[in-house]
């Protein structure tokens, strides 16, 4: 979709292959192909979207508050008609449960809903004045431009809208890229979205990032990078911008999430919480629970229930009744996960749990890795699949060090029941992370929630109200009357 038109593409494809056969001797399901868009391509959208904002002189980021409301309840209403089509595609495309693919979809309808109102809101605001100093100040948000949005494979829908739908709202034009995988499933929402905006306000191209998004970085004309992937890809987009330093950066990275169990915690809860927050989505979250820290007078117990746990979750296709554990959608992703697995082996771990790393297909059941030591490599790669470190402590700085150690820092999980331990613990822990979960795993939502990150975890926020603003600037009006 380019320059609102949905374009037929003549040139070289690609297929795309699920990893979920349907068939009984194991093969990939070929699902469909996509177009392997080129350099002059990606160009050609550029330049839709730049006449499009024209400087903030164009029709959408000078379009009435009211009218551009309009072309998102619009979008939104035709995009309800998709569910169905984009729902069975989250499942064999990336091998997510009924569930969870229904809640993708129906989060991102309501992440929609939501951010209108919270545009709403922002244009009631800009109808007050404020006075310092004897000048009357009339604050405004205003769009920043041109916007490259590139979405991630485990969230193809609702993490890339949390990018797309706020930054159009605010008056930007965009370049859009699907991820690879999880790229089908765009495909239902085109007309929606081409009968929805203006020409050029939304641009969808296919192909692979380096080819498209290098050009579209070099020429300097993009205003944010928005990105929700690895920080390499970033850093390499970002370095590409002849004037870097005056790009606005929406980044959602790679994170390293620990769960602290101190002695005092309800075990049966802190087991039942690190299930789904290691294993939602077979572990492959940006916030999932990614390194288990167990108090050493606890940690036999734990670990024995634990184990228990992951060994009764049942495998099976997406849309099968129970099923949490699905074949992973990335074709090398059992090979580095077992990589790690062999790692952590040869350097003293063992796995616990009688069913950890038994593959089939494109599946390789979770497996418990303890004891954990900081030599191993799983205790320092954000693994993003179903392999669970565990590391027992016996002084809470230990755990602490390392979180003030690493390259992240985007969420934690304790815990306790002692307030007087948690209470100071709590206010170091919020200087290492951006978000504390007590007594429960760690999670995006809510999405009116500060969604963020220190270090390399993310670059601006991302919230249905804080999305608002890390697309838009402060302007205002000056004037010595009111
Ligand atoms: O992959 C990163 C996502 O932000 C995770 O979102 O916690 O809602 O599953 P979630």
């Amino acid at each position: 979709l380019v320059s609102g038109e949905l374009k037929q593409w003549q040139g070289a494809t690609s297929e795309v292959y699920s990893t979920i056969s349907s068939t009984q001797d194991y093969k990939p399901t070929l699902l469909g192909t996509v177009p392997e868009l080129g350099g002059n391509e990606a160009i050609e959208a550029l330049n839709a979207a730049h006449e499009a904002y024209d400087n903030g002189q164009g029709l959408w980021p000078t379009m009435k508050v009211v009218d551009r409301i309009a072309c998102m309840e619009t979008f939104v209403k035709l995009m309800k008609t998709k569910r169905e089509e984009v729902v069975k595609l989250l499942m064999w495309e990336i091998g997510k449960n009924l569930p969870d693919s229904e809640k993708e979809f129906d989060r991102t309808v309501d992440y929609i809903y939501d951010t209108i109102e919270a545009y709403k809101q922002i244009d009631r605001d800009s109808a007050k004045f404020e006075k310092n100093d004897g000048v009357y100040a009339h604050i405004r948000r205003g769009p920043l431009g041109v916007v490259l949005c590139l979405g991630p494979y485990n969230y193809p829908l609702n993490e890339t809208f949390t990018l797309l739908i706020p930054a159009l709202i605010m008056g930007n034009t965009v370049i859009f890229k699907p991820a690879k995988l999880g790229v089908l499933l765009i495909y239902p929402l085109l007309e929606a979205f081409q009968k929805s905006f203006p020409k050029g306000v939304v641009n969808i191209i296919y192909g692979r990032g380096r080819v498209l998004a290098a050009p579209i970085m070099e020429s300097g004309k993009v205003d944010v990078l928005a990105l929700i992937g690895n920080s390499k890809s970033a850093n390499i987009l970002q370095e590409k911008h002849p004037k870097k330093n005056r790009l606005r950066l929406v980044l959602g990275l790679e994170a390293k999430n620990p769960a602290i169990v101190l002695p005092d915690a309800d075990l049966d809860l802190a087991v039942d919480e690190c299930i789904t927050g290691t294993l939602s989505f077979n572990g492959q979250r940006c916030t999932a629970l990614k390194i288990l820290y167990v108090h050493e007078s606890v940690v036999e117990e734990f670990n024995r229930r634990f184990s228990y746990k992951v060994d009764s979750l049942k495998f099976g296709n997406p849309w099968e009744p129970g099923v949490k554990l699905t074949p992973l959608p990335e074709v090398d992703k059992p090979a580095y996960i077992q990589e790690l697995i062999d790692d952590a082996i040869s350097k003293g771990a063992k796995i616990l749990n009688k069913k950890g790393g038994e593959t089939s297909e494109n599946f390789i059941y979770p497996a418990v890795l303890y004891p954990v030591k900081k030599d191993m490599r799983v205790f320092i790669e954000e693994q993003f699949g179903p392999v669970i470190p565990v590391v027992s402590f016996s002084d809470i700085e230990e755990p602490l060090d390392d979180m003030a150690e690493s390259n992240y820092g985007q969420q934690v999980s304790l815990f306790g029941k002692n307030v007087n331990t948690l209470s100071p613990l709590i206010d170091t822990l919020v200087n290492l992370v951006c978000r504390v979960n007590l007594n429960s795993s760690c999670q995006r939502g809510p999405d009116v929630y500060p969604f963020t990150g220190r270090k390399d975890s993310a670059v601006s926020t991302l919230s249905v109200h804080d999305a608002l603003r890390s697309f838009s600037i402060r302007t205002f009006v000056a004037s010595k009357d009111n």
